[in-house]
């Protein structure tokens, strides 16, 4: 099966949680866009959606959903998002879209997260995926220094400014053997706005689509 067929798969078992009526969180990426695209062709109509990137917004507002601001809807029921990297223990590496902040925040703002991959997403321990690191511009050079401090080799990401105006740093080579203690270490440098690993907040379920199924990690 395609990658593309797979994340179709993860995207179609994530509908069981959703019913008409919720506003839903929704995260950014290819897997998020056929997330979407299932839950039209589901003929569940949501309240509205609260978007974590102006991507995903034009995707839900051709699609008819109404979005939402998170400082009115308040606490969410439920967040659906994909990831870049995913461990046993339901932490990820999120960014590679570069809506990494939006996505951390309405993450949080969530009572429960189901994350939706295809199994090339899963990974024994953090890391060979670069991990994004959202800096305000001034901060990029003093960012990116205490980043080699820790270890890391930081790479800006060309041509590129997030929907919140500001750069990313690709990070590689991180020890992420403890990725709760690197993900607040990280957090710490001023300028971070926020790094992709969601490790103090990992998913609640994972819904990894393979060739013999989707397997579920985790429970709501
Ligand atoms: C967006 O910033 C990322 O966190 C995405 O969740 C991640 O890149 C997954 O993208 P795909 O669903 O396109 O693989």
């Amino acid at each position: 099966m395609s990658q593309a067929r797979l994340k179709i798969e993860a995207a179609r078992a994530a509908l069981e949680y959703v019913e008409s009526g919720m506003v839903l969180g929704m995260g950014t990426g290819s897997t998020v866009n056929a997330f979407i695209d299932e839950l039209i062709s589901s003929g569940r109509s949501l309240a509205g959606a609260v978007s974590s990137s102006e991507a995903t917004t034009g995707k839900l507002r051709e699609a008819g959903i109404e979005v939402l601001d998170l400082n009115h809807t308040g606490g969410l029921e439920l967040y659906i998002d994909g990831a870049d990297e995913v461990d046993a223990h339901r932490r990820l590496i999120k960014g590679g879209g570069g809506a990494l902040t939006r996505e951390k925040v309405i993450a949080e703002a969530s009572r429960r997260f189901v994350c939706i991959v295809d199994e090339s997403k899963c990974v024994n321990v953090l890391g060979d995926f670069p991990l994004p690191v959202e800096v305000v511009p001034l901060a990029r050079a003093l960012v990116a220094r205490k980043l080699v401090g820790l270890g890391g080799r930081p790479e800006l990401r060309n041509d590129f400014v997030t929907d919140n105006g500001n750069l990313i740093l690709d990070v590689r080579k991180l020890d992420l053997v403890d990725p709760v203690a690197v993900e607040g270490e990280i957090n710490q440098i001023p300028g971070v706005v926020t790094n992709g690993l969601f490790a103090r907040r990992p998913a609640d379920l994972v819904l990894v689509a393979g060739e013999r199924g989707v397997e579920r990690r985790g429970r709501l």
